[in-house]
């Protein structure tokens, strides 16, 4: 929401700018809060003004009704507050601390809508060169800027009819190192790891690695990626389709990404829903929101993609410290350049 800030207090794990080893504590300040202070307080809260503003009428596509039967929860508030999207600016706090640790390795992170509703849903996966030379000023941070005029009109229009959008986000790592995951164990398989990541970023539906849904209607001899050696360069692929693994594995090609976002659940027309105290049929209520939240998820997966790629560089590397993780580093790199005679 345009009234906060997000500005964010170190208050943990760091001296001087530099980690420590213990936890990382970052407080990131809600101002909406004080409008919500009577009735959210952790130990005190005014009675009456909560049951005025108790959410009664589950929204469908929340968590609103799955969560108030499992946690037996009144009022739906306490489910919807904990599974708002907001949570996700601690995500792109921590992400923003693992994006350093991956630049210290070459690894750059960088995201765009690709599409929005029907908008942009033809054109090809982005490569990074697209990504890199987006404009993060645009008001929806498209990927193709030739289309961005088309959807800022859609998104006005669709609000003028009480209705949401959803659409898609690419996210891509450029300079990805060969070897982080592992084809050994269904765990450790790093396209699974990524695509668990992602698929958590609220009202994400769907993940694509590389141009998988294109290949997965055509002939195989168009789905992969043609392998080629040359001694100045060492290996290369002349395509990307795969989108950077193979075999859960990083293959050294850019990682590429696309998650699929539903439209936004709360209508300010409503949804068909039941009121908790008379169990009668009743319009789900309304709480401020967006339209789409599109621009904001790909913001959100750069954080959940470099928290993944972080969590395998260090899997990989080892080490007690960055000087520690830099020498295997150089290791790793020569005894690539070796291989297979090694
Ligand atoms: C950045 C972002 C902002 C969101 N804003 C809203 C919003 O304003 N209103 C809304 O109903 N859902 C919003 N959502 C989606 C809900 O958080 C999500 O649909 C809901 O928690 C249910 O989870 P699920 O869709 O993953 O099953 C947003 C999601 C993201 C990533």
């Amino acid at each position: 929401m345009q009234i906060e800030q997000d500005d964010v207090r170190f208050r943990g794990g760091l001296r001087g700018g530099e980690t420590l080893g213990s936890p990382i504590c970052i407080w990131i300040r809600n101002r909406d809060f004080e409008n919500w202070q009577e009735v959210m307080d952790p130990l005190e809260i005014d009675a009456a003004k909560a049951e005025q503003r108790r959410l009664r009428s589950p929204r469908p596509g929340h968590a609103d009704l799955a969560g108030g039967l499992k946690y037996r929860r009144r009022d739906l508030r306490d489910v919807l507050e904990r599974a708002s999207a907001r949570e996700t600016a601690a995500r792109v706090a921590a992400g923003a601390i693992a994006k350093q640790l991956l630049a210290r390795f070459g690894v750059e992170i960088s995201s765009g809508v690709r599409s929005l509703g029907p908008i942009g849903l033809d054109r090809p996966v982005p490569a990074w060169d697209q990504l890199s030379a987006m404009n993060d000023e645009s008001p929806l941070r498209a990927i193709y800027p030739g289309l961005e005029q088309e959807m800022v009109e859609l998104v006005d229009r669709t609000k003028q009819e009480g209705e949401t959008l959803g659409g898609s986000v690419t996210v891509i790592a450029h300079n990805v190192p060969i070897g982080l995951g592992s084809h050994v164990q269904w765990s450790e398989k790093l396209d699974g790891r990524i695509a668990q990541a992602i698929m958590s970023v609220p009202a994400v539906k769907a993940v694509e690695i590389g141009s998988a849904i294109e290949a997965s209607s055509g002939f195989g001899s168009l789905a992969h990626d043609p392998i080629a050696f040359n001694q100045d360069v060492g290996w290369q692929r002349s395509s990307n389709r795969a989108g950077g693994t193979e075999g859960g594995i990083t293959n050294g090609q850019d990682v590429v990404v696309t998650a699929y976002m539903k439209p936004i659940s709360t209508l300010s027309r409503g949804l068909p829903s039941v009121d908790l105290d008379t169990m009668e049929e009743r319009l789900s209520q309304y709480e401020r929101s967006d339209v789409t939240a599109l621009p904001a998820a790909g913001v959100i997966a750069e954080a959940m993609l470099a928290l993944v790629l972080a969590d395998a560089l260090l899997e990989k590397l080892g080490g007690d410290s960055l000087s520690e993780m830099e020498a295997h580093w150089a290791s790793t790199q020569q005894l690539q350049h070796d291989w297979p005679n090694c």
